[in-house]
């Protein structure tokens, strides 16, 4: 059965729709009644999910997107909003994990990490922000931190850096949107098997993290569908500045 919100006539831009979270979430709402606006730079990928979304009865638009590239960003929502239509809900998806001992970080890669989740994240908010208020129009900005935006976890300093930076850019940017009727709010997932982590849980760290957590298991993209639907919803017009974990408990103990 699953969980389920009326987004019918509304129009959602997901970035990083091209696996793993993303892709999930650009079904969920589809099969929820939203128009899909899905991105990410591997246009292969988006073509295959387009055709699979509309095959469903869904409605998707696909269009190139770099979020470590300001300009790319720009035309992406412009054209998204001039062709698809005004967009209602962002999803602001996109990320890399690139684990790396912290003493092996050069600047080129620090700021790899760091341009695409936290001034990515940013610029991709304020793109699809401004036109918002620019039209008058509410909206639902959720973006995707993570757990280790509040927890570290050796080898992640400059993702866990850079994941705080955008939990902590959703409540500043949902104080000033708020008299907008724009809600802004984060997810922080705990681990999710996708392509981010694929190859840690056969290892012997990884087997070792699973049995570390209360239910020794660790997550699949479809665990997330409550959230991200709750958030998108337009039935839901009570929260804003909320960073929600939500993780099965792997953070506790
Ligand atoms: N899986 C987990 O355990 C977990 C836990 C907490 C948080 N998260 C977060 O969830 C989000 C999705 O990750 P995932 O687990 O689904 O991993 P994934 O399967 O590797 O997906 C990452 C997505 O980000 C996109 N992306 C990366 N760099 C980009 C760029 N420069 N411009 C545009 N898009 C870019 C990728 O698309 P292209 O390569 O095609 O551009 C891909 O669609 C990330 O922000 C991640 O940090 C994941």
């Amino acid at each position: 059965m699953g969980f389920s919100a009326d987004l019918s006539g509304k129009i959602a831009l997901v970035t990083g729709a091209t696996s793993g979270l993303g892709e999930r979430f650009a079904r969920v709402l589809a099969k929820n009644g939203a128009a899909v606006a899905i991105t990410g730079r591997r246009v292969e990928r988006l073509e295959k999910l387009k055709t699979e979304i509309e095959a469903a009865g869904g409605k998707a638009f696909i269009h190139p997107l770099d979020v470590t590239d300001v300009g790319s960003i720009r035309a992406c929502v412009d054209n998204v909003w001039e062709q698809f239509g005004p967009i209602d809900i962002l999803i602001n998806n996109s990320g890399i994990g690139e684990p790396t001992l912290a003493t092996d970080f050069t600047p080129e890669h620090y700021d790899k990490v760091m341009d695409t989740n936290a001034r990515g994240a940013f610029f991709v908010a304020q793109a699809v922000a401004k036109r918002m208020i620019a039209a008058g129009r509410p909206g639902k900005i959720t973006t995707v931190a993570s757990l280790a935006a509040i927890d570290v976890v050796k080898g992640l300093s400059v993702y866990a850096m850079s994941k705080a930076a955008a939990a902590h850019m959703t409540r500043a940017l949902a104080l000033e949107w708020a008299r907008f009727g724009i809600d802004v709010n984060a997810i922080c997932p705990g681990y999710i098997v996708t392509e981010i982590n694929e190859g840690t849980w056969e290892t012997d760290l990884g087997k070792k993290m699973i049995a570390g957590f209360p239910r020794k298991r660790i997550g699949k993209p479809e665990d997330l569908d409550g959230l991200i639907l709750l958030l998108s919803s337009p039935d839901n017009g009570f929260m804003t500045g909320s960073v929600i974990v939500v993780d099965d408990g792997q953070s506790l103990g």
